[in-house]
């Protein structure tokens, strides 16, 4: 494929995201806590997490060690912190959040099948195949968008993960209903897991500095800020006494 009609692809994709970020502020996504059988056929939720996650992760390393980019480029760098984020989400996290009688519905499943295959697809595609190795050449090291995005990343990972912890601890074993979450970054924002997962993709597409990776970033805010605002309508329903002064996703912005 060219770049011009790899490009034109992916400024669709972001149009759809645009569109998506628009409708999920009115349509909830159904999984989690806001989960509904309306919504048809459902399967366990953590077996939901390992299907849906797993086209990212395999199509990340089927592009790594299949594709024709060269490892005399330093690209495998950014193979390496997809791939490491995929394995946490795809084999370690369904087998850390607590199991509750929640289903998660097919259609969920599979909306998040087409995401990861065509936002994997974009990126590992574009930099297996596409990207100029001089692009990520020793010079792209010493670059200040690589030094920044790359500290952005494990910064935006390290909030993930500890919000997501955080979280998972809240319930002892045997427990299935929910609690106000406090301390770390909970003070300030309702979803600071989202806003992690948020940072750590603006850092990939600041150190990747390519269209694909723009594009997933768009695509995570587009999913992802929304989410959180139904997380935060929620505990405001659901808990008289949720403080009133934590913002929804953006500590003192929104
Ligand atoms: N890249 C993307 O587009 C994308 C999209 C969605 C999610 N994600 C990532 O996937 C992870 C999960 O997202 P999510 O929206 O499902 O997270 P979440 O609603 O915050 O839930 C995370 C886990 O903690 C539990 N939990 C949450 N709040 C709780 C509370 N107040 N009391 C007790 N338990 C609580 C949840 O249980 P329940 O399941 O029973 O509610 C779940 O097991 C995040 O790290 C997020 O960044 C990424």
């Amino acid at each position: 494929m060219t770049l011009e009609s790899f490009n034109t692809i992916t400024i669709v994709w972001i149009a759809i995201a645009l569109f998506v970020h628009v409708t999920m502020f009115y349509v909830t996504a159904p999984f989690g806590r806001h989960t509904s059988e309306k919504w048809g056929i459902s399967i366990n939720n953590n077996l939901g997490w390992i299907i849906m996650e797993f086209p990212s992760l395999a199509i990340m390393c089927y592009f790594l060690f299949q594709g024709t980019h060269s490892f005399d480029s330093y690209v495998w760098i950014l193979f390496g912190l997809w791939i490491i984020h995929y394995t946490n989400r795809t084999i370690i996290y369904p087998f850390r959040i607590k199991p509750t009688p929640k289903k998660m519905p097919l259609f969920i499943v599979l909306s998040a099948i087409s995401f990861n295959l065509v936002n994997a697809g974009l990126n590992g595609y574009y930099l297996a195949e596409l990207a100029s190795p001089d692009k990520y050449g020793t010079d792209w090291l010493y670059q200040p968008n690589f030094m920044a995005g790359i500290t952005l990343f494990f910064l935006g990972m390290y909030i993930n993960i500890k919000s997501d912890n955080v979280l998972i601890n809240l319930r002892k074993p045997g427990e299935t209903g929910y609690k106000i979450p406090h301390g770390f970054l909970f003070n300030r924002i309702t979803s600071p897991n989202l806003f992690g997962e948020i940072i750590e993709w603006s850092g990939f597409a600041l150190m990747a500095w390519n269209l694909p990776a723009l594009s997933f970033m768009i695509w995570t805010m587009a999913n992802l800020i929304p989410r959180a605002k139904n997380h935060h309508d929620w505990y405001h329903k659901n808990f008289s006494d949720y403080p009133s002064d934590r913002k929804i996703v953006i500590p003192y912005i929104y």
